[in-house]
């Protein structure tokens, strides 16, 4: 089976005409026979985009609300003259614990506890958690590492408590929201709710 990532760029230039371009990308078959999904894009200033692929993992079975994907991040680089540059590293090489692969769906949301943003000039913000007891929300952390478009980690830092659903004491990924600043060379903002108050944490990170 032949699966192929259509990609059309609209590049919108101030003042001169809009362009359109349309052209293919041809994703390597797996010995997975679930097609790859593009879960997230993000872009760069200079019109760079990517795409964070997921798969359904074949071996491990959907249940209640949780659908485990390969342990893999995978991210496909879309430069805007065509070119697209492509890395899949593994959850061990990453050093990111399996339980990150599970996408839940809670409180009407699809939650990946791995989240990836456009960053600086072309580097990528990787965000997930870390538990030190998997059985223990309270053990649960938000890290983040940033990482270049070849994949190689360049840093790693821990950036706040993860956020447990005080209802059913359910860890919820994917509360934070990260916002660029607009100058992306200054770094990100996020803004989290605060586990068991009404508040929301606001954080500035400087890259
Ligand atoms: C991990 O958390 C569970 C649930 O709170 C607890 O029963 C267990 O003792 C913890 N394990 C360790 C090694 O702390």
């Amino acid at each position: 089976m032949k699966l192929i990532l259509l990609i059309i760029l609209f590049l919108i230039l101030p003042a001169t005409e809009s362009k359109t371009s349309y052209f293919t990308y041809e994703e390597k078959q797996t010995e997975n026979p679930n097609p790859p999904l593009v879960y997230r894009t993000d872009y760069w200033d200079d019109n760079t985009l990517f795409a964070q692929i997921v798969r359904k993992d074949y071996l491990s079975p959907n249940n209640a609300g949780m659908t485990w994907v390969e342990r893999y991040l995978s991210i496909r680089t879309i430069y805007p003259d065509g070119n697209v540059e492509a890395f899949d590293v593994s959850a061990d090489v990453l050093g990111i614990q399996p339980f990150n692969f599970g996408i839940i769906f809670a409180l009407d949301l699809l939650r990946n506890p791995i989240q990836v943003y456009a960053i600086k000039n072309n580097y990528l913000l990787v965000t997930y958690t870390v538990a030190t007891n998997i059985s223990d929300v309270t053990t649960y952390e938000d890290w983040a590492m940033v990482l270049d478009l070849s994949g190689n980690v360049r840093s790693k830092s821990f950036i706040g408590q993860a956020y447990v659903d005080p209802i059913g004491n359910q860890w919820l990924p994917f509360t934070a929201e990260i916002t660029p600043n607009i100058n992306r060379d200054k770094g990100f903002l996020r803004i989290v709710p605060k586990t068991t108050t009404n508040d929301l944490g606001l954080q500035q990170f400087i890259v």
